[in-house]
């Protein structure tokens, strides 16, 4: 991976590291709550965070969980989750996702939490411990090189994370990988519209700040493709910036996810990210 990339993903963890210790009480500075982090100091409260959850669900977590919310959509309403699967939300943050996921699977399922960022891990599980979550676990990793063996996941979900990824391709086939025949995804991300070239996309926002970094929706639906789902959808839900939106991303995951070629991905990747 080039410097500049790597450079990318420290400047991603240190601002989450920073969101995740002034949600947490540990920093001073503005709280992450109403997405103000997430969402480059434009203090939308509409766009980001924990707006984006219904009372009822609001209701079933601790405040600080809720507070936590960096998000740009609430994946647990759109994917299919059942009694006694296995869940894994990429970028778990401080947990929000994980905890509502868990609640849906049940004492006989299981919730992932993945993340790359200590300080998000840290609050994660201190808030999983107060909403008195059991059947969580929280992983450190980078969600380009999921620690989860083949086939073992039934769900994938994440909030507003993909876009933040500097290899995009490898989150994609990773999803595949991890997942068992026939697993789905649940995605809220940032995604732009179709004629957005790379530039005007950073000119509406930063990458730590979950604009410059996203894809376009015709490059989500081709690395998907390409990655080997199926029934893939990317609807937009709320514009966050001009010509971008909070979407929903959903897909099925065939039985063969080698099918097709690296070429696609390679392709659409260098149209959009870094
Ligand atoms: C915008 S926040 C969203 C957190 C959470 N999903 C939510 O809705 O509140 C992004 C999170 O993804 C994590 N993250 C970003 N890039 C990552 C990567 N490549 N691998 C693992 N975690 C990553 C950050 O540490 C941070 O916790």
């Amino acid at each position: 991976m080039s410097t500049t990339a790597d450079e990318l993903r420290e400047e991603v963890r240190r601002r989450y590291a920073e969101s995740a210790l002034r949600a947490g009480g540990e920093s001073e500075g503005c709280g992450c709550g109403s997405g103000a982090c997430c969402a480059d100091g434009e203090s939308d409260a509409a766009k980001f965070g924990e707006a984006l959850y219904d009372a009822e669900q609001r209701g079933e977590l601790p405040d600080a969980a809720v507070l936590a919310s960096l998000g740009c959509g609430n994946p647990t309403a759109v994917a299919d989750m059942r009694e006694g699967e296995t869940v894994l939300d990429l970028g778990s943050g401080g947990g929000i996702d994980v905890i509502l996921s868990s609640k849906r699977v049940g004492p006989t399922g299981v919730a992932y939490g993945l993340d790359m960022t200590d300080e998000m891990l840290a609050l994660a599980q201190r808030n999983a411990a107060e909403a008195g979550a059991k059947n969580v676990h929280f992983l450190k990793g980078e969600i380009e090189n999921i620690p989860l063996p083949a086939a073992s996941v039934d769900v994938i979900i994440s909030n507003c994370v993909i876009n933040l990824s500097v290899d995009k391709p490898a989150v994609m086939i990773e999803m595949a990988r991890v997942l068992k025949p026939g697993g789905r995804i649940g995605i809220s991300d940032v995604v732009a519209e179709d004629q957005l070239t790379t530039e005007q996309r950073a000119t509406r926002g930063s990458y730590v700040g979950c604009i410059a970094g996203a894809l376009s929706k015709g490059e989500y639906e081709a690395l998907l493709d390409a990655a080997g789902f199926e029934q893939v959808s990317v609807e937009f839900t709320h514009q966050v910036a001009d010509g971008m939106h909070g979407a929903i991303v959903k897909a099925v995951k065939t039985s063969e996810p080698e099918k097709k070629g690296l070429p696609v991905i390679q392709q659409a990747a260098r149209a959009g990210c870094c």
